[in-house]
């Protein structure tokens, strides 16, 4: 079985009615939207952060996973969809799920608007709920996940990219939906602010995991990750694999490697000796032990939880994040 299905077994009820409250929630009765969203929809993801949602409220829940679980896996779903429509558009990136992107199939004007009306749907959608404790929690997130892209376009434009400010921008673009994720979930089931925190925790350290495990991918054959390669490099993006080796060079010497990645461009000829560069002085292994590192923590609080079949699923979610190949 994929490992993906494994890890969802024990939900496999609860994702069959989600996919019902995801295509209602971003339905709409004009056709250009109503394809667009199907777009979007039937191209998404592996829908990790639902997943979160799911298990950490399994693990706290004392009668079964309840509505305001699935309301929180949707809103977190919707945003993270809105951010990476907008962030395709923010990366003049083409491809995404091994798909063309919404700015690539129409253009960046629909691609932002599309991003806008799901943002818009899922407060629609939080409001009606009335579940403003889980609505307040989820959207408190936002303005965070929108600084750290702010933060990480300011430092590219720079190239001062050091590994205490790339560890703040993954936070803030990545961990903190992933750590809400988490924290919603367990808030879905009742847990008090204790367990809301811990779980929250998990997501945080899941996310930093996550984002660093993208960033190494970014250096892998478009064909494996269903993204096109070394994009990171040809925006400028300076990411932990090469800030590692940076770390490594004296003042001279860095600046020169950076200099080289300032003036690739997006030549691939450029590009490709910049990442077989990286790759050979150890970059990626280097990358890869951070990103254990944020493993191996969110694993210590996971092992705390009675055993169940949702701590199994979000332990094997950690080797998953870890070895995953796209
Ligand atoms: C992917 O990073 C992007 C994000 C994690 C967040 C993007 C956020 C915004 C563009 C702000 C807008 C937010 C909302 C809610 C509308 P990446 O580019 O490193 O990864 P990728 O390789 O998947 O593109
Ligand atoms: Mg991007």
């Amino acid at each position: 079985m994929d490992r993906l299905n494994e890890i969802r077994q024990p939900l496999e009820r609860e994702f069959g009615e989600y996919e019902a409250f995801m295509q209602r929630a971003l339905y709409s009765d004009n056709e250009f939207v109503a394809g667009i969203m199907d777009y979007i929809v039937s191209s998404r993801g592996k829908g990790i952060r639902p997943l979160l949602v799911f298990l950490c409220a399994g693990i706290h829940a004392k009668y079964g996973i309840g509505k305001r679980a699935y309301l929180a896996a949707l809103m977190v779903e919707m945003l993270h969809n809105a951010s990476l429509v907008h962030d395709d558009v923010v990366d003049g990136s083409d491809t995404r799920h091994g798909k063309p992107t919404v700015h690539s199939r129409w253009d960046a004007r629909v691609s932002v608007l599309s991003g806008d009306y799901i943002l818009a749907r899922s407060y629609v959608l939080g409001m009606q709920s009335a579940q403003f404790d889980i609505v307040s929690y989820i959207t408190a997130g936002i303005s965070e996940l929108v600084e750290g892209e702010l933060i990480q376009s300011e430092l590219n434009s720079s190239r001062r990219m050091s590994r205490e400010s790339y560890l703040e921008v993954i936070f803030k673009k990545t961990a903190i939906l992933m750590g809400v994720s988490c924290g919603a979930g367990a808030m879905a089931s009742g847990a008090a602010a204790t367990g809301v925190g811990l779980a929250r925790q998990i997501g945080l350290d899941l996310g930093m995991a996550f984002q660093i495990k993208d960033d190494i991918l970014d250096y892998a054959p478009a064909e494996q990750t269903g993204k096109s390669s070394c994009a990171d490099l040809r925006e400028g993006k300076i990411t932990l694999p090469l800030i590692a080796i940076l770390e490594r060079c004296d003042d001279r010497e860095r600046a020169r490697i950076v200099e080289k990645v300032k003036a690739a461009g997006d030549d691939p000829e450029r590009i490709a000796e910049i990442a077989s560069f990286v790759r050979s002085e150890g970059g990626m292994e280097a990358a890869q032990k951070v990103m254990e590192e944020y493993l191996d923590r969110a694993r210590s609080i996971i092992v705390t939880y009675p055993e169940s079949a949702y701590r199994r699923s979000l332990e094997l979610l950690c080797d998953y994040i870890g070895d995953r190949k796209r």
